[in-house]
């Protein structure tokens, strides 16, 4: 996931969902091969974790991988969208085909743990597990190479640059779904303080579009003593920054979620000049395109007409980063009763709040039916000793991914292509 959710109220988290971990032990069914390579999935998870890499610098850990896959007899495809290896594996004639996918990028952290296999990488970790979504793939990979319950074609895509660089776009924009043509795709994010065996997704809307703006306002510069000689830029952005705050309130459609948040304000220099400019930063989150849309149109029309009643100028720009991530009903139904088969229903909330982070796994699901579904990572207990005493939440320096999550993710991959290329 792209974005922190710190919240200090884990009720307001997002995605909160209910699992049952009393009986999550009885109702597991993991795949016995992938139970009994759980220590060395550990390993390759722990040996990621203390090598980690940012955006499009995830060379070793794509040859860990990659050469992961190959001793597994799986061909490989190297550099496919910078740092991205694709793992296929074919069996049977079916002309059936999954893309199942996982992200490998670090993030730019100092990680305050001091167990074994911290990272070796000042400034980087691995603070939002993706270290153990390549490890749980992998797990995966080794059960359907050499088991081959299926008919048809399996597609690992190991994707670089989760974290703001867009790799998943990048993969796509090399050719990923025209050279390797997959009829759905999947994806699997952890979620810290959800318990350990349980699964949250939702079908449609489940994490939000993730946009930037800035605007720069320009007025006239004056001494603060004479402000009639000038235009004042400060006044103007706080007559834009009330009028942009109206935009979800008075615009928007109140069944839509949407949040338009200014995270900066700078001008001036001194107590007794009004300065030539000012600038608002911040961020937009909307749940679809069509509020996206209009939130921009609106932010856009209410900057240029309130400058003009002040007779400043403005400039304005709005990045679209990520865009909301939304499941496919078909394809989420069907992931439901697969983590069902894995760790009973009672266990699967098909119905989680969304959240207001965002993934680039988004733009895969724009172009290719499928679903994206949070994987209970636990209460933070697994980093027994040697954890930084933070919590254990998504980007924060003391977080570790829950290595009893290696066997459930990997035997939840199996499952959905088992299921997916069903033999007949
Ligand atoms: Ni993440």
């Amino acid at each position: 996931m792209e974005t922190a959710i710190l919240a200090r109220h884990p009720q307001r988290n997002g995605a909160r969902w209910s699992g049952n971990p009393a009986n999550v032990e009885k109702a597991m069914k993991l795949i016995d091969p992938i139970v009994a390579f759980h220590a060395e999935l550990q390993e390759i998870r722990r040996d990621i974790h203390a090598h980690p890499e940012l955006c499009f610098e995830e060379h070793r850990t794509a040859e860990v991988v990659a050469r992961k896959l190959e001793e597994w007899g799986i061909p490989v495809v190297r550099g496919l969208g910078g740092t991205g290896v694709l793992g296929i594996i074919r069996n049977g004639r079916s002309e059936r085909t999954i893309g199942l996918r996982a992200d490998m990028d670090a993030l730019p952290v100092q990680e305050i743990n001091t167990f074994a296999h911290k990272s070796k990488h000042s400034g980087k970790m691995h603070a939002c597990g993706h270290d153990g979504h390549t490890a749980m793939l992998l797990g995966a990979a080794r059960y359907l190479a050499q088991h081959r319950n299926f008919d048809g074609t399996v597609y690992l895509i190991f994707q670089p640059a989760e974290e703001g660089g867009g790799g998943a776009k990048r993969m796509m924009d090399e050719g990923l779904f025209e050279k390797y043509p997959m009829q759905a795709v999947f994806g699997m994010h952890n979620w810290p303080g959800a318990p350990v065996g349980s699964f949250g997704v939702t079908a449609g809307p489940m994490m939000a579009s993730s946009n930037e703006f800035e605007l720069t306002i320009r007025g006239k510069g004056s001494h603060a003593a004479q402000p009639y000689k000038g235009i004042d830029p400060i006044m103007t952005a706080v007559q834009i920054a009330q009028g942009w705050q109206t935009i979800v309130s008075r615009n928007c459609n109140p069944v839509d979620a949407a949040v338009l948040s200014i995270t900066q304000i700078h001008a001036g220099s001194a107590t007794n000049i009004i300065p030539d400019e000012a600038r608002m930063i911040g961020t937009v989150r909307t749940f679809s395109t069509e509020v996206l849309d209009l939130i921009e149109q609106r932010m856009r029309d209410i900057a240029s007409h309130t400058a003009a009643a002040f007779d400043a100028q403005v400039e304005f720009q709005f990045h679209r980063n990520y865009p909301p991530l939304i499941n496919h009903p078909e394809q989420t139904a069907f992931a439901v009763e697969v983590m069902a088969s894995v760790v009973g229903a009672e266990n699967v909330d098909a119905h989680v709040e969304p959240t207001m982070g965002a993934e680039d796994f988004a733009f895969m699901l724009q172009e290719k039916p499928g679903c994206y579904v949070f994987i209970g990572n636990g209460d933070g207990a697994h980093r027994d000793g040697g954890h930084g005493a933070g919590p254990c939440n998504l980007h924060n320096p003391s977080y570790d991914f829950n290595d009893a999550l290696l066997p459930i993710g990997a035997t939840y991959w199996v499952r959905l292509a088992e299921a997916w290329l069903r033999v007949s």
